[in-house]
């Protein structure tokens, strides 16, 4: 298999724009804007090349704001032939990602992601979405579709305007594909070093990004393994869907840095990972998330945690993991019901606020 990154972002990007009838650039207005000029120029030829801006957040995937962009596109002409680029977060390749899967039945997607988390996440995997606005709040990633894009294109350099806060977020990510890959340099890495230097992250992000595709490339439709991408994303959703309603300011990888933290005191309790990699993964999780955040009550956490897609019949499903000198993969169906949620939370709770 060909890695998700041996391509350089301007060669992909030339060769996916051949035979297509116009381009259409969906980029974050929060770029620098020397970021869209150098994929316009890439993109500079034949054909028309329009390019539409929008300020990434969360706030921006709705439907709501999808229709803008499928109006948007009507407006500039677009066919079935017409290339969809994104060029941003992941919130702005889930909202284009999404757009380009249904628009006309479906226009082909190149991706280019400027944050860290989309470089070895988001835009990974060939997932998109947007919430749902329901009256109790924002439903997470409930509308959405899988489409594998085109070509996905890496430049480092424009993580260099990228806010510290949004770093430490990818960060959070790629020690989750640490947890599921201990046998990769970044697992290595982590057991030597953490410090965050982006020096470092920028050059161990095609590995990252390979640990997700090759969980993806086993089970694409998420039929079973790569539910354990979702580990500590279970505890995450429902820390930003409650976040959002209240007017919290928590991101994505902050999120999930909370639920890892989870998902390790979990792992250890119920399947016997070793308490020795426990410490050490949390001590370095807190530190290097260096984001407190408000913990809300386990009837909250549940109540949202049973509006997840993946649940039935009011049991939660869970992502824990096995000892690391074991070779089973993780749990990808651990249960939780109310009681025994409650209980491990308010501990939890306790230990954390
Ligand atoms: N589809 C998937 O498989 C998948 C996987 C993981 C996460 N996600 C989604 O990704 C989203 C989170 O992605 P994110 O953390 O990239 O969020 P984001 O798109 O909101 O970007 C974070 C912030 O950084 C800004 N920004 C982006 N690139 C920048 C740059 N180079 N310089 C300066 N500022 C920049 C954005 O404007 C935004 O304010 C969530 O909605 C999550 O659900 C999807
Ligand atoms: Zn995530």
């Amino acid at each position: 298999m060909k890695s998700v990154y041996s391509t350089t972002w301007e060669k992909g990007l030339k060769r996916s724009i051949q035979g297509r009838t116009s381009v259409f650039i969906l980029s974050d207005s929060n770029l620098p804007y020397k970021y869209l000029e150098e994929v316009e120029r890439q993109c500079e030829g034949d054909l028309p090349v329009y390019s539409f801006s929008l300020e990434g957040g969360e706030k921006i995937k709705t439907l709501e704001v999808a229709e803008t962009i499928y109006k948007e596109l009507i407006n500039v002409g677009a066919d079935r032939k017409t290339l969809m680029v994104c060029l941003g977060g992941g919130t702005i390749t889930d909202l284009g990602g999404y757009v380009a899967s249904t628009f006309k039945r479906g226009l082909e997607l190149v991706l280019l992601p400027t944050t860290l988390l989309a470089m070895v996440d988001a835009a990974i995997g060939g997932k998109n979405g947007v919430n749902l606005n329901i009256e109790k709040g924002g439903l997470k990633n409930q509308i959405g579709t899988f489409l594998e894009p085109k070509f996905i294109g890496l430049n480092t350099d424009w993580l260099e305007s990228l806010p510290d806060r949004e770093i430490r977020s990818g960060w959070a990510e790629m020690v989750k594909h640490s947890l599921l890959d201990s046998h990769s340099e970044f697992s290595k890495y982590l057991y030597v070093n953490q410090n965050i230097e982006l020096g470092d992250l920028k050059a161990m992000i095609p590995e990252s990004a390979e640990i997700k595709q090759k969980i993806v490339n086993e089970d694409p439709l998420e039929t079973g393994s790569r539910a354990s991408l979702n580990l500590g994303h279970t505890i995450a959703h429902a820390i930003e869907a409650i976040a959002s309603n209240e007017c919290e300011d928590v991101t994505h990888g902050e999120a999930v840095a909370w639920g890892l933290v989870f998902a390790l005191e979990c792992s250890t309790e119920f399947l016997g990972f070793e308490e020795e990699w426990r410490d050490r993964y949390i001590e370095m999780i807190i530190e290097g998330i260096n984001a407190p955040i408000t913990l809300h009550s386990a009837e909250q956490m549940w109540e949202v945690m049973l509006t997840d897609k993946k649940n039935q019949f009011n049991n939660v499903t869970d992502v824990l993991l096995h000892p690391r000198t074991s070779t089973n993969p993780p749990k990808v169906d651990f249960i939780w019901n109310k009681n025994e949620f409650t209980k491990k939370w308010d501990d939890f709770r306790k230990k954390h606020s």
